[in-house]
């Protein structure tokens, strides 16, 4: 544990009061090669890409494509390759697990039950990303603390556990509107299904647009109790 804070300390020493871009560029400079950010093409995602593709910083750029995606969000992802001309290396997940799961539950036995639904977000989702973040040291994210009241307890530079690797969230303080705004200012391509209600955008079949006032992610997994509402990307072991 001390181990894990000295080397948080020692990274949060360096990002105080430099720009995101700088900031990035400090951690990219402190594990050369082992820097990575994982987009799903949403709005803060694309903030990141960006910022990431612009200013040439050697930071590794992935996404993880669980399949179930919206056409929009595909489109998305090709508007991105065309205007930026830079790789963004793609996980799937793993033929034989995800072939027995659809074998044995079928395609959308995620409506079932909780259990199903976390099966079917760690064959799609989490097992690719570890595989991912393999020999990482630092997984860089679009979360923002405004996303939701778990998220607001979180920092902007955390340790995670399970993979033994630094995250760290550029735009954990950024409102929603400052978000929207940098990408407009910036012309910069975003996911179309944000005119149209929808905030936080996950996997078609699991996500829906919010009406105004509902939680940002009260689209997200709606038929289910709010405190199993995380797919274990982020959650805290
Ligand atoms: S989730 O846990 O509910 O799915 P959310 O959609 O809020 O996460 O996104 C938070 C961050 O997780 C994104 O900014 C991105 O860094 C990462 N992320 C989520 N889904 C994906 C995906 N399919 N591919 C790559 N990164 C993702
Ligand atoms: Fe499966 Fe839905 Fe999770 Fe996507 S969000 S991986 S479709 S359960």
């Amino acid at each position: 544990m001390t181990v894990v804070s000295d080397r948080l300390d020692a990274l949060r020493a360096g990002l105080n009061s430099r720009s995101i871009v700088q900031n990035l560029r400090y951690i990219a400079g402190q594990f050369p090669g082992q820097v990575s950010f994982s987009t799903s093409f949403g709005l803060e995602d694309q903030a990141i890409t960006h910022l990431i593709f612009e200013n040439d910083l050697p930071i590794r750029v992935f996404t993880l494509d669980t399949g179930r995606l919206f056409p929009e969000t595909y489109s998305t992802w090709s508007r991105t390759l065309e205007r930026y001309r830079r790789p963004i290396e793609t996980f799937s997940p793993g033929a034989a697990q995800l072939q027995t799961f659809l074998t044995e539950k079928g395609p959308n036995a995620f409506y079932e039950s909780v259990e199903n639904r976390q099966n079917c977000c760690y064959i799609r989702k989490v097992e690719p990303l570890n595989r991912a973040l393999q020999h990482q040291a630092v997984w860089i994210t679009g979360i923002r603390a405004e996303q939701s009241p778990n998220r607001q307890h979180m920092s902007d530079l955390e340790w995670d556990h399970a993979r033994q690797l630094a995250k760290y969230h550029p735009l954990f303080d950024w409102t929603f509107e400052q978000t929207r705004d940098y990408i407009r200012e910036h012309h910069i391509p975003y996911n179309t299904l944000h005119d149209k209600g929808f905030v936080s955008i996950g996997c078609a079949p699991c996500t829906r647009a919010i009406r105004p006032g509902e939680d940002f992610r009260a689209g997200r997994w709606w038929w289910e109790d709010a405190s199993k509402k995380e797919c274990g990307l982020h959650e805290k072991v």
